[in-house]
């Protein structure tokens, strides 16, 4: 089983907290359309005849293509691949994006599940954070693509904004459990250097929540989730029933998976690579053929840390078992040591042979993380 994911690397602006590779360059999209889709030929070999069980189109802005844009890079895939009846097929999409008339064009292609980045559903929030849409247009979204017959669909939301309280932040809950969708990304909001909020914090216009209320927001969403019939299988990813993503779940899995388009990362199994992190560099080198990625080849250790750095994150936990057979006893010996101090403190349980994290333990995740790193 394998992935295929497609980085479409365009923004309408920048929000001030993303440090992900991303360009407002629009004239340069059907450029980089015919670049995708000569990448996907020139590394057809990359995941040697897999089936593939997923497809992801993310970013920056998959939903600023055109229908023929995405029609395009759908043939070239099936043209190359077998692609499963079920695979899931999923696009990111803004909000702002999410029109009838949008939707009801792409409607006849492959997708069947959309990712939404609505972030907050208050105004003044998205405004702050320079966010393209209104609450209004993110609700409007989620509407539309139930309307038009999409039946899994996931929101992105960010907790721990500047000025945010527990009391707003239940709002923004409230507001999205209210809506019928199936899937919730929530993520604390990371000051990543360099970017505008971080550039706002230092000059003092904005201030970050302090770490108190961020677990208290934090165990508030796992809170409303259970509640509301969500299940919690990964730290930050929370599903209804039989509404995990298989995209998310094959990285933890560690399923390979073919990164296409600038910036995007490709793994499979014994080595990584990257692809350079520039629009206009990417689509002269996919011309020529030649430099548009880096790779790495990955030691034991690299790959223990890999599947101990993703598995423990998820509600399945890391398993011994699975560990003993892939990386050897000696790394599930240091696996386990490292962990029984945590065990001993209810941070972590132990059952099934799995070691897995309690909400105590997901409040100190890296902490507990370093100590199992083998470098
Ligand atoms: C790179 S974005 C792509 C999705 C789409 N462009 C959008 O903005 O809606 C993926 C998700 O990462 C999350 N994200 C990005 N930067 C973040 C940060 N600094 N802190 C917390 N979450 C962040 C957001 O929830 C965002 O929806
Ligand atoms: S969060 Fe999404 S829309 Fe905003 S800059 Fe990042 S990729 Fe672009």
């Amino acid at each position: 089983m394998a992935g295929i994911y497609i980085h479409i690397p365009f923004c309408k602006k920048r929000c001030t907290y993303c440090d992900f590779y991303t360009e407002v360059a629009p004239k340069l999209i059907p450029t980089l359309v015919d670049s995708i889709v000569k990448e996907l030929y020139i590394r057809k070999d990359y995941l040697q005849n897999e089936p593939i069980h997923t497809i992801y189109f993310g970013g920056g802005t998959p939903s600023i293509l055109s229908k023929a844009q995405f029609l395009k890079i759908f043939e070239t895939i099936y043209s190359i691949y077998s692609v499963n009846k079920d695979a899931e097929i999923t696009f990111e999409a803004n909000p702002d994006d999410l029109t009838m008339e949008f939707l009801n064009s792409i409607r006849t292609l492959a997708f069947n599940r959309i990712s939404i980045g609505i972030q907050s559903f208050d105004d003044e929030d998205l405004k702050m954070i320079n966010r393209r849409h209104s609450a209004k247009q993110a609700i409007d979204a989620v509407k539309n693509s139930q309307n038009v017959g999409f039946n899994n669909i996931s929101i992105d939301l960010i907790y721990g904004l500047p000025f945010q309280t527990l009391e707003k932040w239940e709002k923004q809950l409230n507001t999205a459990l209210n809506l019928q969708i199936q899937h919730v990304s929530a993520y604390g909001l990371t000051y990543e250097e360099g970017t505008e909020l971080w550039k706002q914090r230092e000059n003092g216009k904005v201030k970050s929540v302090d770490d108190e209320t961020m677990n208290e927001m934090y165990l508030l969403l796992v809170k409303k989730m259970k509640e509301n019939g969500f299940e919690a299988y990964e730290i930050s990813n929370f599903a209804t029933q039989g509404f995990r993503s298989s995209h998310n779940s094959s990285y933890w899995k560690q399923d390979s998976y073919l990164g296409i388009g600038p910036s995007a990362h490709s793994y499979n199994l014994s080595s990584r690579q990257w692809n350079v992190a520039s629009i206009t560099e990417y689509i002269l080198a996919i011309e020529n053929n030649t430099g548009f990625f880096e790779r790495e080849e990955l030691t034991l250790f690299d790959r223990y840390n890999d599947y101990v750095m993703v598995s423990l994150r998820t509600s399945e936990g890391i398993n011994l078992t699975f560990l003993e057979q892939k990386f050897g006893s000696e790394l599930a010996m240091y696996c386990f040591e490292n962990i029984k101090p945590y065990i001993q403190s209810n941070k972590v349980s132990h059952s099934d042979n799995k070691l897995r994290l309690n909400l105590e333990g997901i409040m100190i995740s890296n902490q507990i993380l370093i100590q199992l790193m083998k470098v």
